[in-house]
């Protein structure tokens, strides 16, 4: 895995607009990711983009149920293109084993590269309030680190953190535990929804491994060039 490796989450409500920020932004060579929106709305559309580009993409869906019902989501969404898939650590253990094993043994059956799993911890847009609503206790670093361990047990690749949360991780668990941060935000543009927000720069020196962005880039009027300016951030 690259050092910083910048992700767009490609989270418009238009599939002709998708399509065209696919096009304008693979060439580019950062790592696509398809989410809720696109891939409810208009997967089949997205999904022939993506392939036309022959871009490697990462499958945002945060899978969470039981593990029996992920693994059959897993066998049927691993395909070629596919280099990364999420689930949501709260599932437990034995899901996230499940997850891992259909990944693996989708991939055998389709002689494919096996994607990665990456295991959410909390969410970027929970801040410590939520965490209490929600019957957690301790912070969302203490939280991220408990859910880490699961995932860690259970062969995921990696995690999907908070850039806050990277360097503990890593202390943890080791450099080759992968982290793939959301929540990025450029200095000056707007936070949204995300209370755990980091810059790519701050993304860069944590050292996370995959840098998420979503709005900032395809809100953008020029979205090539907004990729492109943050892009140079995380080269530093
Ligand atoms: O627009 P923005 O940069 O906030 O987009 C962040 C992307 O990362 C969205 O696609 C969102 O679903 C995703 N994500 C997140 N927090 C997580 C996991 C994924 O924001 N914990």
């Amino acid at each position: 895995m690259p050092p910083s490796r910048l992700v767009v989450a490609l989270d418009v409500p238009d599939p002709a607009r998708a399509v065209s920020l696919v096009e304008r932004l693979a060439p580019l060579g950062v790592l696509l990711k398809v989410g809720y929106e696109a891939f409810y709305a208009f997967g089949p559309t997205i999904k022939n983009a993506l392939r036309a580009q022959s871009a490697g993409y990462a499958l945002d869906l945060k899978l969470h149920d039981i593990p029996r019902t992920v693994e059959a989501a897993v066998h049927a969404l691993v395909e070629p293109g596919v280099r990364l898939l999420t689930v949501h650590a709260l599932g437990g253990a034995a899901m996230l084993d499940s997850a891992v094993r259909a990944a693996t043994e989708r991939a055998a059956e389709l002689s494919i590269p096996v994607p990665e799993v990456y295991a959410v911890t909390v969410l970027t847009s929970l801040g410590n309030d939520d965490l209490g609503e929600l019957g957690l206790i301790g912070g969302p670093g203490e939280n991220a680190i408990r859910l880490a361990a699961l995932a860690r047990d259970a062969r995921c690749a990696g995690v999907v953190c908070s850039v806050r949360e990277v360097a503990d991780l890593k202390n943890f668990f080791g450099t080759d535990f992968g982290t793939f941060c959301p929540g990025i935000r450029p200095t000056g543009s707007a936070h949204g929804d995300q209370k755990r927000a980091a810059t790519p720069r701050e993304a860069r020196e944590a050292g996370a491994d995959y840098v998420v962005v979503g709005r900032p880039i395809v809100d953008d009027a020029d979205p090539v060039g907004a990729a492109r300016a943050i892009l140079a951030e995380l080269e530093g």
